[in-house]
């Protein structure tokens, strides 16, 4: 049996490579077509202790086994029917996860050509016929040290793997706590409710994901999509909370709120900042060029953009205002559609008329809170 793993959350435990006796039990894959060399080969390996033999006299038949097994060293003859040990060795080295597997070749043959053969092929080390069985022994027992080395090497790098992953998944878990923090202290001036941002993050992660948006994408949308307003934070209170209708100037102001969003929030430079900043800065554009602040069109408006667009304006119909009703569900959808190739990108109203249910679904997760601003 293998010796387990070393769990994620210790240093893996280094052990020094001994020759003898081996540190770990041992696989070994003996191929000659002699029976008599595989009965020898086969006593003087159980000898040397901590190993499991596994003997053919076939190479074909050895070639089958190693495809479906671990195996820790192959000792393999030279002349045999096809494939023949450099051809077994060519074979074996293909398989991906085998391509270190110590290989000793055995052969009679003393031809430079062969040799340089199976050295090409990916042989470790040789051995005349007919073999001493003191140096078979001390030459395995080389082999087996080198493939423990590899073994700790193999557990180390996937220790270090995994420590990596949980390190970084702490990050992300960190940064999406403080995006969450930034987004409930914008909520406390910003009319619009908490399940305002919950819905329309949902939406646009089910917009993504019906747009076929890489998986990634689609997390950092849901994570990112709640801080579009945050630039509010910056407008003054006699417009942010003004119930009637907004003069010119103060819509201009009010319109700061996605400059503003995005200064704030360009700063961070992780990816999921970036996102941010990009959303706060376009949710506002429409595809025709008619959209604030910078009336980008089409493409030239951020994806993440163009998502959230979709996204806000469909939560803002179906909410009830202190100033307006909720639209009915159907009603919203087909304003949506109505706007599509001028205010919103058609794909993506294509994609959010295919997560229809799931946007319903979402609506009823997520509604509205009680003694928010409705
Ligand atoms: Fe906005
Ligand atoms: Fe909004």
């Amino acid at each position: 049996m293998r010796q387990p793993l070393t769990p994620m959350t210790s240093a893996p435990q280094r052990q020094v490579a001994s020759t003898s006796p081996v540190a770990a039990r041992m696989t070994v894959l003996i191929v000659d077509d002699s029976n008599v060399n595989l009965k020898m080969y086969e006593k003087l390996v159980t000898a040397i202790g901590g190993t499991d033999v596994h003997c053919f006299s076939n190479s074909a038949g050895a070639l089958a086994w190693v495809g479906e097994h671990d195996v820790d060293l192959i000792v393999v003859d030279y002349k045999m029917s096809a494939p023949d040990g450099v051809g077994f060795i060519q074979k074996v080295r293909t398989m991906g996860e085998k391509e270190h597997v110590p290989i000793l070749m055995v052969t009679a043959d003393q031809a430079k050509e062969v040799r340089r053969k199976a050295l090409e092929a990916g042989a470790n080390d040789f051995l005349a016929k007919p073999i001493d069985p003191d140096e078979f022994c001390a030459r395995l027992k080389n082999m087996f040290a080198l493939r423990q080395s590899q073994r700790q090497l193999s557990e180390t790098a996937s220790w270090l793997a995994d420590q990596v992953k949980a390190a970084t998944a702490e990050l992300v878990a960190r940064e999406r706590e403080t995006i969450l923090t930034l987004s409930m202290a914008a909520e406390r001036r910003d009319p619009e409710t908490g399940s305002h941002l919950k819905r329309m993050a949902h939406y646009c992660e089910a917009i993504a994901r019906a747009a076929r948006l890489p998986k990634p994408q689609q997390e950092l949308l849901l994570a990112t999509a709640p801080l579009h307003d945050i630039g509010k934070i910056g407008i003054p209170d006699e417009i942010l909370l003004k119930s009637g209708k907004l003069t010119p100037a103060e819509l201009t102001v009010m319109q700061r709120h996605t400059t503003i969003g995005y200064e704030i929030l360009r700063l961070g430079r992780s990816s999921t900042m970036q996102m941010a900043a990009e959303i706060a800065l376009t949710h506002h554009e429409r595809v025709d060029g008619s959209g604030y602040p910078r009336g980008l069109r089409g493409e030239q408006i951020p994806i993440v953009g163009r998502v959230c667009a979709i996204s806000d304006v469909f939560d803002a119909l179906t909410s009830a205002r202190t100033y307006k009703d909720s639209w009915p569900f159907n009603d919203a959808v087909a304003e949506i559609n109505a706007g599509s190739g001028r205010q919103f990108d058609p794909e993506l109203v294509s994609a959010f008329n295919a997560v229809l249910p799931d946007i319903a679904q979402i609506k009823k997760r997520f509604p509205e809170e009680r003694g928010s601003d409705v």
